[in-house]
């Protein structure tokens, strides 16, 4: 008898992108913009060591050679930070360390009574394979900081992010598709999406 396939309506059937990271919330908005692309995302828990680094490019590139060599596969990894302008750009490539310590609090305290809340997310993907050196793809989102935290959703610094192009929410309080339209990581995704399933 004939086996019947058992794949979901809408399901991606092209090339497949392996996505190291332990962030579940990063691997559902990549598998939600990469899907637009045709492309399969599927999460790798591989180790891929993550240096300390004023650049968020060094900092990939150093990741994705890093799980390339543990799994000898073609993969991407993702690395971003938070960079807000009264902080001269702090946390930016310090921001995991920063909201593992002091956390979304911290920076809420540090922003107390200062008037200019203009910050920007920043994402750089590095793709590499065992036979090809990282490429690096970048995407960034204006915004500003709220003066305190709203919304449940999303991850890190979401509560208190405003993108500058949307209707006042921030990202916490937006679904995966939303944040989609405005995200740094999105941004990124896409022009990696362009040139992968080129
Ligand atoms: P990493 O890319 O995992 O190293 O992220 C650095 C830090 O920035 C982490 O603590 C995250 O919580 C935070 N972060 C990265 N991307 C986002 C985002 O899209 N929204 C909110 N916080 C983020």
């Amino acid at each position: 008898m004939k086996q019947k396939t058992c794949i979901p309506q809408g399901f991606p059937m092209g090339k497949v992108a392996y996505f190291v990271t332990s962030n579940v919330h990063k691997f559902l908005e990549a598998r939600n913009v990469l899907s637009e692309y045709k492309l399969a995302t599927a999460k790798l828990g591989v180790d891929a060591v993550e240096i300390q680094d004023p650049r968020l490019e060094t900092i990939a590139k150093y990741s994705v050679l890093d799980a390339v060599k543990n799994c000898g596969l073609p993969v991407f990894v993702e690395d971003a930070g938070l960079f807000v302008e009264a902080l001269e750009g702090f946390p930016g490539p310090y921001s995991k360390y920063v909201y593992n310590t002091v956390g979304v609090e911290g920076i809420l305290k540090l922003m107390k009574n200062i008037a200019n809340r203009n910050a920007y997310f920043m994402s750089v993907i590095a793709f590499a394979s065992p036979d090809k050196q990282p490429v690096c793809f970048v995407g960034k989102v204006e915004g500003k900081l709220s003066l305190q935290m709203h919304g449940t959703l999303g991850f890190g610094y979401d509560p208190i992010f405003v993108p500058s192009e949307g209707d006042g929410r921030t990202f916490a309080e937006m679904a995966t598709d939303e944040k989609n339209v405005y995200s740094h990581r999105a941004k990124a995704l896409r022009t990696f999406a362009e040139w992968y399933s080129s």
